[in-house]
């Protein structure tokens, strides 16, 4: 089996290795997205098996996480807790209130968690801003506003200067309690559910799921705090792990070898202030000069003549490029050959040699005086 062969299978075994290790674990529409697990599961990215009947979501246009209520719409998914199973909801459409007049829960198996009754008026516009009076800007109009209130005193008030629309029961998520004010309703609603009951799993770190081939019995599995059981995380670092650090291994050994006969002996320094630009794996082995030393050779300012002494042609052999007047070059001193000082720097800083002669410089006479 050549290089590519194995690639290809070890590309193969660890995309199914991976698609393993995602069945019913944590998914989300996007980043910021609440987290979805069992009971509820995202349509798409987990199959069907892992969430529990009726609390299926999906992933709307905009990449929302979204719930279908039947016979009330869709609602986006704002967040859910696990642990007290509840679950807050809004309007993607940003008018909660209208949403309320239609919202009917017993088809769902979610409940309010606080439910209030809320009376919602039309009023003819009237100075309401010495009052605490939120109107619900989406409902009003042009020449009319409306008001919700659970409060007894706003509700006569408004009774007698407003026509009622109607009273809708509303699960909020915290009851309205001030006495002459009207809420504008816009915050998400709170719903909470009683099956499955899974919030002693989860708030004991496991992880619910449902017995295989029931629909409706469940069990609770103890894992460790990082999602996954403890066994099948060693698995999946075994299984997965090792062969992906064989695959990337081998990926950038390939890239290496291209890397090195597309580019030869040549230093491709492209920008002499970004040492990223050389390429390191041909150089490292040997050790370079500290920067004292090399700013200990010589360093002249290129004239308008642009002469050099004698072994040198008015090329920089590191970058290929022609000498300009004004450019600064370092030379070496065993050899007297010239560089751009820019160029030689970064040469010397990782081999101790002439980039031309291979003359080694300073570095081998200490040797040679120690030993
Ligand atoms: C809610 O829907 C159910 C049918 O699913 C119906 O029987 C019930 O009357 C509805 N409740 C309201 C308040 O409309």
């Amino acid at each position: 089996m050549d290089t590519t062969e194995t690639i290809f299978f070890l590309f193969i075994f660890l995309f199914v290795e991976y698609s393993f290790a995602q069945l019913c674990s944590d998914s989300s529409c996007h980043l910021g997205e609440p987290k979805i697990r069992f009971p509820f599961q995202l349509q798409n990215l987990q199959p069907k098996s892992c969430g529990y009947r009726g609390f299926n979501l999906s992933c709307d246009g905009s990449d929302q996480t979204v719930i279908d209520i039947p016979n009330s719409g869709q609602f986006t998914v704002q967040a859910i807790d696990y642990q007290t199973q509840r679950i807050w909801l809004n309007d993607p459409d940003s008018c909660l209130p209208k949403r309320l007049f239609t919202l009917n829960l017993s088809a769902s198996p979610f409940s309010g968690y606080f439910t209030q009754n809320f009376a919602f008026f039309n009023c003819a516009t009237f100075d309401y801003t010495k009052y605490k009076f939120n109107p619900i800007g989406c409902l009003s109009g042009h020449n009319y506003t409306v008001f919700a209130s659970s409060s007894v005193i706003a509700i006569s008030f408004l009774t007698s200067r407003c026509s009622l629309i109607s009273t809708v029961s509303a699960p909020v998520q915290w009851t309205f309690s001030e006495p002459m004010a009207t809420s504008d309703l816009s915050e998400d609603i709170l719903l909470s559910w009683d099956n499955p009951q899974c919030g002693w799993c989860e708030s004991r770190g496991g992880r619910c799921g449902l017995k295989s081939n029931s629909t409706t019995v469940t069990e609770c599995s103890l894992v460790s705090r990082r999602g996954f059981p403890r066994g099948a995380r060693y698995a999946i670092i075994a299984g997965a792990g090792v062969p992906a650090l064989l695959f990337v291994m081998g990926f950038l050994c390939c890239i290496c070898r291209k890397v090195k006969r597309f580019t030869g002996r040549r230093l491709p320094i492209v920008d002499s202030s970004s040492s990223a630009a050389v390429a390191p794996q041909t150089l490292v082995i040997t050790g370079g000069l500290d920067s004292s030393t090399i700013e200990s050779y010589p360093k002249t300012i290129l004239g308008e003549s642009r002469r050099l002494p004698k072994p040198n042609d008015n090329t920089c052999t590191i970058c290929l490029s022609e000498y300009k007047p004004k450019e600064t070059l370092r030379s070496i001193p065993e050899c007297q050959h010239c560089f751009h000082a820019d160029c030689v720097d970064q040469w010397l800083k990782l081999k101790a040699s002439c980039p031309i002669c291979r003359n080694s410089p300073k570095c081998t006479s200490v040797d040679i005086q120690v030993s």
